[in-house]
């Protein structure tokens, strides 16, 4: 998730770029640059870090011009470098972009073999020579983009400038966000409408697989393909900080709701449907590798570790492979028995979180192989790894990880599915399944978010006084109940508890009473029998019984006090589901009580001390 703004127009460009970015910069930061056109062709400043940094560079070497792009960025290829940072420039062409292009080691070949030197280690890059290759040809800019757009898969929001033609931007779109405004002599494009609020109200927003060129009096829309589009100019009336959380109250509930797109980009190009498999590209073990492999040990911390205990559950029974988790801080100078034959994935959000940090590299030198899972390229346990398989699921701002969540349960099954095929633990047909079962969920997602929305905030509401709340599931809901239990302790600072179902008669039940709301997990799966009766447990103690089933579920429904219907998948992937309607009850309790959501006490969003 990177930030792109656009301006033509009579007035000196970069202040209004960079105060764009300023209001952009939420959606990224670790580089920054603006191309302007200048009187000898497009000129480039970048820098490494926060906005502040590439000030201090335009300070020593001024960008004049009226006509500019700008980036602030969040690594998706390539660590956070000023070789890597945008715009990428290719002859005469300048391009900004916000996405993830998925055929990117194609035309990094092909570009190659035709003689382009490649800087970066950017998809970006490739995009900006593919359209220099056209202009090369004698194509125009708008012709020239339109054919790049032809070669590209995968998402994009681009803007591009050519010194050829001074008095135009060419923009184009495809799942990801791309505005236009709409001022006096002035046009301007941006990735949210934030950036482009203090300049005009007035918005066009394209739709995916349409394209835009810009002048100072105006914007001309069309298809990809060229045919033209009419889109209404639409009046914005969000004051700019509302703007910032696209109209959400906090930077959690946001990213709750940013769920299916964060697992849409990280399902990217890792899932090949047409092969019925996982493209296991990126994850950086060969085949023989897979093969290898005796044992797996999972390390973590927080909810990362919930996502962990869930990834187990995926090795031993879609992979079969002897699979331990470990809490990273209790790994950590144990003088654990471990070394070669073990793979190491070191599950982490930031990628900075000291302990885990600790305990991989503990275990590295023991000579076992470590595999990051993490969020944030370029951070210290990708570094310091063997192996990453980042996570695309965009900064995260509230300090309760929730879309980092899903997009680690996303990666954790994708290896557990690639690595049961290469291991022959999964048949050609279960695999198809299973990626088909996967390619459906960020629309189930969205419809569980907005299903369970209203009635999740009644619940809230009503048992927002609760001193204590219980989260009970099985198999793979009980590293679910834990993660609901932890959400809530965090943000609303209710003593919750998180406990596998069938220990609560060893100990938990002593805690229900009337006045204890149970949140129990009964999706459909190989546990829901045993599960229900637990849910009848508690019902029986007079516990205030909320169930999370399937959609239709009558049972749970008659056993229970209130239902939340959640959609249904296969058994194997009911934790995408599951876990939505928890992170929502946390943050309306948390709401309703008026603490603070997003940065709560005690709590810092990377944990880097012991
Ligand atoms: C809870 C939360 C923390 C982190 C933990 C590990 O909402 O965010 O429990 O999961 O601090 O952080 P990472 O994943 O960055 O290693």
């Amino acid at each position: 998730m990177c930030g792109i703004v656009g301006y033509i127009g009579n007035e000196p460009s970069a202040p209004i770029l960079l105060d764009g970015l300023r209001r952009l910069e939420y959606r990224g930061y670790d580089s920054a640059g603006l191309a302007v056109h200048s009187p000898g062709g497009v000129q480039v400043v970048r820098a490494v870090g926060k906005l502040r940094n590439l000030e201090r560079a335009l300070e020593e070497r001024p960008l004049h011009g009226t006509v500019g792009i700008g980036h602030t960025r969040w690594a998706t290829h390539g660590r956070p470098s000023e070789v890597n940072a945008h715009p990428h420039v290719a002859g005469p062409v300048a391009v900004v972009h916000n996405g993830i292009i998925e055929n990117h080691v194609a035309l990094r070949n092909e570009l190659r073999a035709a003689g382009c030197e490649i800087l970066s280690d950017t998809d970006t890059e490739l995009v900006a020579h593919l359209v220099r290759r056209e202009v090369d040809g004698g194509a125009n800019l708008e012709t020239a983009v339109r054919k790049t757009l032809s070669r590209l898969h995968g998402a994009y929001a681009i803007a591009v400038l050519s010194t050829l033609e001074p008095q135009r931007i060419v923009v184009a779109k495809n799942s990801s966000p791309l505005v236009l405004g709409i001022g006096e002599g002035a046009t301007y494009c941006a990735s949210d409408v934030p950036a482009l609020l203090p300049y005009t109200r007035d918005m066009l927003f394209l739709e995916d697989g349409e394209m835009a060129v810009l002048e100072g009096s105006g914007a001309t829309v069309t298809t990809v393909e060229g045919a033209p589009v009419k889109r209404a100019i639409q009046r914005i009336d969000w004051s700019p900080a509302m703007a910032e959380k696209a109209g959400y109250k906090h930077f959690m509930l946001k990213e709750i709701f940013e769920q299916p797109r964060a697992l849409e980009d990280t399902f990217r190009g890792r899932l090949d449907r047409q092969a019925g498999d996982i493209n296991g590209a990126e994850i950086g073990l060969t085949d023989a590798d897979a093969a290898d492999i005796k044992r797996v040990v999972l390390l973590a911390c927080g909810t990362s570790h919930h996502a962990a205990m869930a990834g187990r559950y995926w090795l031993e029974s879609l992979a079969r492979i002897p699979t331990v988790v470990e809490l990273a801080s209790e790994f950590r100078g144990r003088d654990a028995v471990v070394g070669a034959g073990d793979l190491i994935i070191a599950v982490s959000q930031s990628g900075e979180t000291l302990d885990t940090l600790v305990a991989a590299k503990e275990a590295k030198q023991k000579g076992a192989k470590v595999l990051a899972i993490a969020n944030v390229i370029g951070s210290a346990i990708p570094r310091m790894s063997d192996a990453t398989f980042y996570t695309h699921a965009g900064p995260e701002i509230g300090v309760a990880s929730t879309k980092c969540f899903s997009a680690q349960l996303a990666n954790l099954v994708m290896f557990a599915i690639w690595l049961g095929r290469r291991r022959d633990a999964l048949s050609p047909e279960r695999t198809r399944e299973l990626v088909e079962a996967l390619a459906r969920l960020p629309q189930q997602m969205a419809d569980t978010l907005n299903g369970t929305r209203q009635l999740v905030a009644n619940l809230a509401r009503r048992y927002v006084d609760a001193r204590d709340v219980l989260f009970l599931g099985r198999g793979l809901s009980f590293p679910i109940a834990l993660e609901g239990a932890l959400k809530l302790k965090e943000i609303s600072y209710v003593h919750a508890e998180g406990y596998a179902a069938g220990e609560m008669k060893h100990g938990p039940i002593a805690l229900i009473d009337a006045r204890v709301p149970v949140l129990v997990l009964v999706p459909r799966d190989d546990n829901y029998e045993r599960s229900l009766s637990n849910l009848q447990e508690a019902k029986a103690r007079e516990a205030m019984v909320i169930a999370i089933a399937n959609e239709g579920d009558v049972d749970a429904r008659d056993a229970s006090d209130d239902l939340i219907e959640v959609a249904a998948v296969d058994p194997a992937l009911t934790p995408f589901l599951t876990v939505l309607p928890l992170q929502l009850y946390s943050y309306y309790v948390a709401d309703f009580k008026g603490t603070d959501v997003d940065q709560p006490r005690n709590l810092a969003k990377t944990v880097t001390v012991e």
